[in-house]
């Protein structure tokens, strides 16, 4: 799968997010193993921290589906600035990636960076922490 079709849909989803408080939005796109390509937006609400980013949107809809890997992930946000995922987000693709699993960041202008899950979350805990 092409980090263009990964591009294609974030940007695609993040037209839909809901974020009439920050007024920033995000879309994200998870490829399973299988290949398959899962997409999220931010879900912003009224009480601030109910809202939920496009990442976490993105992985659920993947383990919804059955799968349980993720082989990549790319999030679109808006302006310039790189919208690397957020601490927890980091913290969710851990759950289903792996150290060199690739994060892709992208403007709307198309990928801006890609760093691997090592990069933005070394030495994580992860499942392996706890079988003991
Ligand atoms: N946001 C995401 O959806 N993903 C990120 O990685 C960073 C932040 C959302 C959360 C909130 O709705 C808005 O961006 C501003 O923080």
């Amino acid at each position: 799968m092409s980090i263009d079709a990964l591009f294609a849909a974030a940007l695609d989803v993040q037209g839909r997010a809901y974020a009439p408080y920050s007024g920033f939005k995000v879309g994200a796109a998870a490829q399973g193993e299988s290949g398959a390509i899962y997409v999220g937006c931010n879900v912003e609400n009224a009480a601030y921290p109910s809202g939920t980013c496009a990442e976490e949107g993105a992985i659920a809809a993947m383990v919804a589906a059955g799968e349980r890997r993720i082989t990549a992930i790319l999030v679109v946000g808006q302006g310039q600035t790189l919208v690397t995922p957020c601490g927890a987000c980091r913290q969710r693709i851990r759950e289903f990636g792996a150290p060199g699993t690739l994060v892709h960041v992208a403007s709307r202008d198309g990928v801006r960076s890609t760093f691997s899950l090592d990069d933005l979350l070394p030495s994580a805990f992860g499942p392996d922490n706890l079988r003991t």
